[in-house]
């Protein structure tokens, strides 16, 4: 960490717009890996980009409806892309270990879980399979906008970038992941995002956990890569996890069927508990009995809760709940001031979306043999004391929060079956035999920069 530092006015023309918003009214997207094929053919072709203001800024996304882009593009790079576009071992020395080694690394998977059928060695994306050095992530109202656009990116940056895969997004249904909730809901808004003021206090996030150059929950500055040279190549720019997990949406439905003996509204209620909320995203907090789909669509309440004073045991949202692990909120420790400190430097800002077909039924208990799952994506400063704790320490971890051999119920990547319980009163209810609704199909960490420091970062490559 750098020194202690005063917050200042973000440089929205400088950050790329995902830092800000997810492009949400953009229903299509693409995420396309270009390998380097030739070094200084793609440092000019990637210059280019910038000269010719086609990466989309924060300041453009959050102008007035009718002059925000209709088509955007953001860009990020690994450090197998660092490497191959020839930036020296000393600049590249001063980027997160994390991102260093790549997601793929076998202590990196022992840390985030990545074992059997999750396990690189067996990824499609990534790992061995895969170069990817340059990512495109690319958003458009419509499919055929979206594919004109993957088109012309792929010819323009070709053939020094060669594309190496490209994998497109679906529109989510009605605002859900393929299990059928409502996601998207809670993020953590920079505390400089300037057209966010109404935010409550708890989810207004110190700049520098998101930016380079700002200061960050310990009021210092994230300590930012440089080049050899000197040149700050962090400023304004962030990493990004980007992970593809299937979901097998027949096997959690068919599990929380069967325990609740094949009646559907419990079959519900024992999935809403094992993820928070109910399909509509009403939080158990505020809902604790049945859906409220009035409240899970109201943004202004949806997300105002905390879990200590009103929920401490669980009995509302238990405590190995998927949300209440990813964000504990006020119920890490005994001390709420302490808690709502320390998770305020854990949070992730989640802009993932949903791949492949819906399934025809919400809640089929038989499989249709299509893949389907979310493309992860998370943004934070710091990859481990954010992203790779909050996956391993919260999520994976059996003895989370005091719990005994609990783990998520809904996103472990764990071959072995688990259990979770839902305390109630007066006797809780043990879910056993949980199988691994998720499977880990590839990944890898980039860079997400700003546009000057990515001209620097450029300029610093030989
Ligand atoms: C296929 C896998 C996953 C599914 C289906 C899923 C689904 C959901 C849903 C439905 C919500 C509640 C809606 C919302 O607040 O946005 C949520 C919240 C969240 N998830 Fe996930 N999730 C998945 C994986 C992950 C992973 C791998 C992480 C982190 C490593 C994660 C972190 C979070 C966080 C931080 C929240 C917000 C919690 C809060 O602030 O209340 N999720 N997820």
């Amino acid at each position: 960490m750098a020194d202690a530092a005063v917050a200042k006015k973000l440089e929205l023309g400088d950050i790329q717009g995902l830092v800000l918003r997810a492009h949400a009214e953009l229903h299509w997207a693409s995420y396309v890996f270009f390998r380097v094929a030739d070094a200084a053919g793609a440092r000019k072709a990637l210059q280019a980009l910038v000269h010719d203001h086609a990466i989309t800024t924060a300041a453009s996304v959050i102008a007035p409806r009718h002059a925000r882009p209709r088509k955007r593009l953001q860009l990020a790079l690994s450090h197998a892309g660092l490497v191959r576009l020839g930036l020296d071992e000393k600049s590249r020395q001063s980027f997160a270990p994390e991102f260093q080694t790549g997601m793929a690394e076998p202590a990196r998977s022992r840390r985030l879980g990545d074992r059997g059928a999750s396990a690189p060695d067996a990824w499609e994306l990534g790992g061995g399979a895969h170069q990817l050095d340059v990512l495109l992530c690319l958003f458009a109202p419509t499919s055929h906008e979206r594919d004109e656009l993957a088109a012309h990116w792929i010819d323009r940056l070709a053939p020094s970038l060669a594309l190496e895969l490209r994998e497109d997004a679906t529109p989510r249904r009605g605002d859900r992941e393929h299990f059928g909730f409502k996601d998207g809901i809670s993020q953590p808004i920079l505390r400089g995002d300037p057209t966010r003021d109404h935010i409550p206090e708890v989810d207004r996030i110190a700049d520098g956990e998101f930016l380079f150059g700002y200061p960050n929950e310990y009021g210092k500055l994230p300590c930012a890569p440089r080049s050899a040279g000197g040149a700050d190549l962090g400023r304004n720019g962030t990493y990004l996890v980007f992970r593809k997990l299937e979901q097998d949406v027949a096997a959690f439905w068919r599990y929380f069927h069967l325990e609740a003996g094949g009646v559907g509204a419990e079959a519900e209620r024992l999935a809403a508990k094992c993820m928070g909320r109910w399909p509509s995203g009403a939080p158990l907090s505020l809902s604790p009995d049945h859906d409220d789909p009035r409240l899970g669509a109201d943004d202004a309440h949806n997300n105002h809760f905390m879990f200590l004073d009103h929920d401490a045991l669980g009995e509302r949202c238990p405590v190995a709940a998927h949300i209440r692990r990813a964000n504990p909120r006020d119920a890490k420790g005994d001390n709420k001031d302490d808690s709502i400190l320390m998770v305020r430097r854990r949070r992730i800002i989640r802009r993932g979306r949903p791949y492949g077909p819906p399934t025809a039924d919400p809640r089929p208990l038989d499989g249709d043999g299509a893949r389907r799952g979310l493309y992860f994506i998370a943004l934070n400063t710091n990859l481990g004391r954010q992203f790779e704790f909050v996956q391993q320490t919260w999520l994976n971890n059996p003895k989370f929060a005091g719990l005994a051999n609990d783990r998520d119920p809904v996103v472990a990547q764990d071959e072995e079956r688990g259990a979770v319980s839902l305390p109630a009163s007066p006797f809780r209810r043990r879910l056993a035999g949980l199988p691994s609704f998720i499977t880990v199909r590839g990944g890898e960490y980039f860079f997400l920069p700003g546009l000057k420091a990515l001209e620097r970062l450029l300029t610093a490559c030989r």
